[in-house]
C-alpha cells in the first residue's frame, strides 16, 4: 500500500481523533496538539506513536507502518507543510 493523506485520514479518524480531535483540532491541553508538531521531526513523530509516551498508548502493533506514514502526510496536509520538511 502506498501512504497517502487520504489514508492518513481514515487512520487518523479510526485511532487517533479520539485523543487528538477533529481535523487536530484537540479538546484538551492533556493531548498533544499535532497542528504544533514540528515538521522536520519525523523521526520523532514514527517513534513516538509506535512505542507511547507517557499517557499515549503505543501503535506499533495496531498501526501499519504505511498506516503511519500516511498519518503524517495527513498532518502535513492539515498542517500546510506542502513542499517543506513534512513532505
Ligand atoms: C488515548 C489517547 C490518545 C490516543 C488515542 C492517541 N494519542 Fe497521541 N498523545 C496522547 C497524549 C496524552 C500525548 C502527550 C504525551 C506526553 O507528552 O505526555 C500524545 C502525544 C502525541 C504525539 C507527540 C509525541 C511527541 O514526541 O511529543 C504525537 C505525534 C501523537 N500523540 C500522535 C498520535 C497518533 C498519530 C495517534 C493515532 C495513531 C495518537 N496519537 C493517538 C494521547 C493519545
Amino acid at each position: 500500500m502506498v501512504p497517502s493523506a487520504d489514508l492518513g485520514r481514515r487512520a487518523y479518524t479510526t485511532y487517533c481523533t479520539r485523543c487528538h480531535g477533529i481535523n487536530l483540532v484537540v479538546g484538551s491541553s492533556a493531548f498533544f496538539d499535532l497542528r504544533t508538531f514540528p515538521p522536520e521531526d519525523k523521526d520523532r513523530f514514527l517513534s513516538s506513536v509506535s512505542k507511547g509516551l507517557r499517557a499515549m498508548p503505543a501503535w506499533g502493533g495496531i498501526v501499519k507502518q504505511h498506516e503511519m506514514e500516511s498519518i503524517w502526510l495527513y498532518i502535513g496536509s492539515v498542517n500546510g507543510w506542502e513542499g517543506s520538511a513534512g513532505r
